[in-house]
């Protein structure tokens, strides 16, 4: 730190993302990508977009929420767009919270919440998860505060249901409750509170292209909202950076979210390779929670997480490991093809050989 960083910020810790280490042959199951190719479409929708990057980008992302809309059943006036979920965790946050109104969230959730938390200098209410990592819904009851639930969590992998989440909407009448379902399209059919929208004004979505469309790289995230909070979290974007999203992300991201046949075909590859690997953990003597995501969070005894984490690193596999209070012995591990998994078993029996 230069002797010139702002003294407000000098205890910020920043985020710590999942290493992008340049390794010929990385099998990289570390930050929960999607490990296929973004839709055929996207390409050539860039390609189109190159020439007017001489011009500014739709300030409004007119096509892209339109098309965003089109994909999740709402209208477009309830759609913002930003740069990655992060970004519009962000604009959420200063629109919502303050110096008086503080986040409650999870003590093993997004790392992200506490830094945010730390740079716009809102208090942080951290509740614990249970013993089993399930989320009590009951303790955000009444608790007038913004909150943000990630749904499934991560790193847990769990999710919690829409009528335990609907009670936090409802005893919570005067803030506003954010929904994180960055990973809700590998949960079962349902899971999204989504059709809550209807129903209460305090309810905003986080949702990103990170994971279902493939664009980790693109940079691009949404909330859904009504109109009302869309308006107030555009103050934030125009009074920062009106152009947060840049021309070949809007092209890239519409053509994604249009192309419904390959988001199927890959996130059903995705869930059955999930289903196979929990499978193949749980035979080698791991504890692996009930997914509801695109990674595995599981355990064992015959070793050290850390030192299973380093000895597949070691052999060109990169997954995650969190020096972090309660699940320092645990690991996550983001599904990959079913080539990247073998590739994973085969390291992963050389590291803990089979049990007779
Ligand atoms: C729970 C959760 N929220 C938000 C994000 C950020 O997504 P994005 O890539 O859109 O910034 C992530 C990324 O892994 C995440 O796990």
């Amino acid at each position: 730190m230069s002797r010139y960083f702002t003294k407000t910020l000098s205890a910020l810790e920043p985020y710590t993302p999942g290493e992008q280490l340049a390794i010929e042959n990385l099998v990289k199951l570390n930050a929960n990508e999607n490990p296929y190719p973004p839709a055929p479409g996207v390409a050539a929708a860039v390609a189109a977009a190159v020439p007017g990057l001489r011009l500014y980008s739709d300030l409004t992302n007119g096509e892209l929420n339109r098309a965003i809309a089109a994909h999740w059943g709402v209208k477009p006036e309830n759609v913002l767009c930003g740069n990655g979920s992060d970004e519009n965790l962000l604009l959420a946050l200063r629109a919502f919270c303050d110096e008086d109104t503080p986040l409650a969230f999870a003590d093993i959730t997004y790392s992200f919440y506490p830094v945010l938390c730390d740079l716009l200098h809102i208090p942080q209410h951290i509740i614990p998860l249970e013993a089993d990592f399930t989320l009590d819904l009951g303790k955000y009851k009444g608790l007038h505060e913004t909150i943000v639930i990630a749904n499934p969590n991560a790193p847990t992998s769990l999710l919690a249901p829409v009528d335990a989440i609907e009670e936090v909407l409802r005893t919570n009448p005067d803030n506003i409750v954010i929904v994180d379902e960055t990973y809700i399209e590998f949960a079962p059919a349902g899971a999204t509170c989504l059709p809550l929208l209807e129903k209460y004004d305090n309810l905003v979505i986080t949702h990103t292209f990170s994971k279902t469309h493939n664009l980790a790289g693109a940079r691009l995230g949404f909330c859904l909202a009504r109109p009302e909070l869309i308006a107030d979290m555009n103050r934030v974007k125009f009074s920062y950076s009106p152009y947060n999203v840049n021309s070949l992300t809007q092209a890239a991201g519409t053509a994604a979210i249009r192309d419904e046949v390959y988001f199927r075909w890959v996130t059903d590859k995705v869930l059955a390779t999930r289903d196979d690997a929990a499978r193949q953990l749980r035979q080698r003597g791991f504890t692996v929670l009930d997914s509801a995501t695109n990674f595995l969070f599981a355990t064992t005894d015959r070793m050290p997480c850390r030192e299973i984490f380093e000895k597949l690193r070691e052999r060109g596999i990169l997954i995650r490991h969190f020096n972090a209070p309660r699940i320092d012995d645990w690991l996550r591990i983001t599904i990959g093809t079913p080539e990247q998994m073998q590739r994973f078993f085969a390291a992963l029996d050389e590291i803990l050989p089979p049990q007779k």
